[in-house]
């Protein structure tokens, strides 16, 4: 896709109640469904958990070494773009577009900023469930020319020798946005209402309109909305109440179709004694992405710390399922848990799980498992990291990268965490999210 956007936080989100007082000046809230769970759209009947588990670690491993990729070259070349790969999405979204409002799902990408849909008429279209959007039948939508500033801040690219964004017939804006494993939406980019519900909505937000689109990984969605901080994503472009956002994301239960919400602006506001906040670190090379501090992890009373500790040493994501650290801290973090747990006889070995218990019933000892972030320290509970992979087996939910370090979302999963983007801190908070 584009040279500075990078799609590592791939989340889906599905809407479907509104807070009773939603409004759209303050604030919104849409509920959010794993991918894996029977709500879904992509739920697979027939996969068995340890196949869903299995197939977690393989999401997670392939934007690692992405980000490795995109990481190094942010510096030197405008190739960035190949690193963009949607694929990791793990929650459905909600969104309604045009007038009168028609509702789409959408993968929502906190690692790019464009929002995109298929639109007819679409000669090159990958198969949705849902009808195209048809922008002739909406009284909203208005396309933008090649002049306008929204288009100038579009990724530059060139494709088969033509250059993007460029000029249509009309002097429309014609986009072009690819992400790294080819998936790509090229149409015209124009504003839109876009709305949540009957409370929350936006008027005159760009979008990108595809003609023209090929999404690799999750074909039944009707687009793509981006959540970074970039500017034409949708935190981006809805003012003051995009500038908060927070979700809590619930344990994942193949039984019941548990959701939880994805907060915007006040709304978003975690509170209570036990909140701690960390700060958001900006970093020149990619903008846009969500970075922290991590200092080191305890496990016991024994702590191990992260020799590089400034600067954004690690994403959170909360697209990723497993969280991916430095191979070195992570072996020694690994260490201290194997020590911890004992049980040693019960060690098996599960294709890319590095430390994984047979027999879990009979093990006893789950240490105490502290993350320290700058001025925040988080307690974890065994579920944020370990997994069941299947009724007796587990899993440490943390592996070993050379490439980028992420905070993934088993770590975070029974927290409220909030993205402060004014105050630049994001805030964690321990809570049942199943009773949110
Ligand atoms: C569902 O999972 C089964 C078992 O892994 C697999 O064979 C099948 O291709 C999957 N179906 C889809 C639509 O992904
Ligand atoms: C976090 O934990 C570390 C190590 O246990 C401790 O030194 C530090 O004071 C704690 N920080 C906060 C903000 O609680």
């Amino acid at each position: 896709m584009h040279a500075h956007l990078h799609s590592f936080a791939l989340i889906i989100l599905l809407l479907s109640t509104f807070s009773v007082n939603s409004n759209a000046t303050k604030g919104f809230s849409i509920d959010l469904v794993h991918r894996d769970s029977p709500l879904s759209p992509f739920y697979n009947s027939s996969m068995t958990h340890s196949e869903r588990v299995q197939n977690a670690v393989l999401r997670s491993m392939s934007r690692a070494n992405r980000f490795g990729q995109s990481s190094s070259m942010a510096e030197t070349s405008e190739l960035v773009e190949t690193d963009i790969i949607p694929n990791d999405a793990n929650y459905l979204m909600k969104i309604s577009v045009g007038t009168p409002p028609v509702e789409r799902l959408a993968i929502a990408d906190t690692g790019s900023d464009l929002i995109w849909f298929q639109c007819s008429p679409c000669p090159q279209c990958y198969p949705q469930n849902e009808q195209l959007f048809d922008p002739k039948s909406s009284s909203t939508y208005a396309s933008l020319s090649c002049g306008s500033e929204q288009c100038k801040s579009l990724p530059q690219f060139t494709v088969q020798g033509q250059s993007y964004p460029n000029c249509g017939t009309s002097n429309e804006c014609m986009h072009f946005y690819s992400y790294g494993d080819g998936s790509h939406s090229m149409g015209e980019l124009g504003t839109e209402s876009l709305s949540f519900g009957q409370a929350a909505s936006f008027p005159n937000k760009v979008f990108g309109c595809g003609h023209n689109n090929n999404l690799k990984v999750y074909q039944n969605t009707a687009g793509l909305v981006g959540l970074d901080q970039g500017r034409l994503s949708l935190v981006s472009q809805i003012g003051n109440v995009g500038r908060k956002f927070s979700y809590c994301l619930p344990p994942i239960s193949q039984q019941q179709a548990t959701s939880t919400k994805l907060r915007f602006g006040e709304e978003a506001t975690i509170s209570g004694n036990e909140v701690v906040s960390t700060p958001l670190i900006p970093r020149s090379d990619s903008p846009t992405y969500y970075y922290l501090n991590l200092e080191g992890i305890t496990v016991g009373q024994q702590k191990v710390s992260l020799t590089s500790q400034s600067n954004g040493n690690i994403i959170i994501d909360s697209g990723t399922t497993l969280t991916l650290l430095p191979p070195s801290f992570y072996y020694q973090v690994e260490a201290l848990v194997k020590q911890a747990v004992g049980a040693d006889q019960f060690i098996v070995q599960i294709n890319n799980y590095k430390l994984c218990y047979k027999n879990v019933n009979s093990i006893q000892n789950f240490p105490n498992f502290e993350v320290h972030f700058t001025g925040a320290n988080l307690s974890l509970k065994p579920q944020n990291f370990f997994r069941m992979i299947s009724n007796d087996v587990m899993c440490f939910a943390m592996l070993p990268t050379e490439g980028q370090p992420i905070y993934g979302n088993v770590a975070q999963i029974n927290f409220e965490v909030e993205y402060d983007l004014d105050q630049k801190k994001v805030s964690f908070a321990p809570v049942d999210c199943t009773k949110q």
